[in-house]
């Protein structure tokens, strides 16, 4: 069991957004997280991550069998956690690709060979058809939306975590670049028997992609889960049944 969360309820400036949410990820599982706008996916993993700005104030959240309440996203990352946000961050001066170079040696705590680890910068930008000159630009400084996505699923691709937490990989994308990068997270999971939680808002990606279990959440708890047919149910009828309008 890579990761149990039990009864999760979190809330933010007083508002009580996760209500009730249970969730756990076996080693290898691909899973996905669909609901509507402001139903609690970003705030899931955001809680998962150990974001500073929430609270947690019922439940509990388990890596590994342990749990992880109140550690710091640097040490939960340190227990093989990757979160890639919705929004990546800028920031200038910093090479994106020293950047990388530096996060995954404080993940693993130890020095990489630069020469092996450009090889593997290499071959990971060419398989999700990143330009060359993005590699030598400052952290996500004038990268496109579909370049920053593709940086993170390359960041994703080296630090090798037991489970990515994927928070809409598709937004922004033209559809070339959504079937890249859903072919990629697909493959490079697969290849080092990640666990992946995809979270989206539309199915499209979902194409591209073989998850293996699917969970709909609404107001802040899931609410149906299923298998891939689920995802075609969802095509046809929307969240509109899923809502309690009570709530
Ligand atoms: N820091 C916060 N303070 C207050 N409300 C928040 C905060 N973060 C998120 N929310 C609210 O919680 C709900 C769920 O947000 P979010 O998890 O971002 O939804 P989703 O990712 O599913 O669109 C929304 O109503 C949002 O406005
Ligand atoms: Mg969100």
């Amino acid at each position: 069991m890579i990761l149990e969360i039990k009864d999760l309820h979190v809330s933010a400036s007083d508002k009580m957004i996760l209500d009730g949410l249970n969730l756990t990820i076996k080693q290898g599982e691909f899973h996905v997280l669909m609901g509507p706008n402001g139903s609690g996916k970003t705030t899931l993993a955001k809680a998962v991550m150990g974001y500073p700005g929430l609270k947690i104030t019922k439940g509990d959240i388990l890596v590994d069998g342990k749990s992880i309440l109140g550690l710091s996203t640097d040490r939960i990352a340190k227990l093989g956690l990757f979160l890639q946000f919705q929004a990546p961050v800028e920031i200038d001066g910093v090479g994106f690709v020293n950047f990388l170079k530096s996060s995954l040696e404080s993940i693993n705590d130890k020095t990489l060979n630069t020469r092996e680890f450009m090889k593997d910068v290499k071959d990971y930008s060419a398989a999700l058809k990143m330009d060359k000159g993005v590699v030598g630009r400052s952290l996500n400084k004038g990268f496109s939306g579909g370049e920053k996505k593709k940086a993170e699923i390359l960041q994703m691709a080296l630090i090798n975590p037991k489970l990515a937490i994927l928070d809409e990989p598709d937004s922004g994308l033209d559809i070339d670049a959504i079937k890249v990068v859903a072919e990629n997270i697909n493959n490079i999971a697969k290849k080092n028997n990640q666990s992946l939680l995809v979270i989206t808002h539309y199915n499209r990606i979902l194409s591209y992609m073989k998850p293996e279990f699917v969970h709909v959440i609404s107001h802040g708890r899931i609410v149906k889960e299923g298998s891939l047919e689920l995802i075609e149910h969802l095509e046809k009828s929307g969240y509109e049944e899923f809502e309690d309008h009570n709530r």
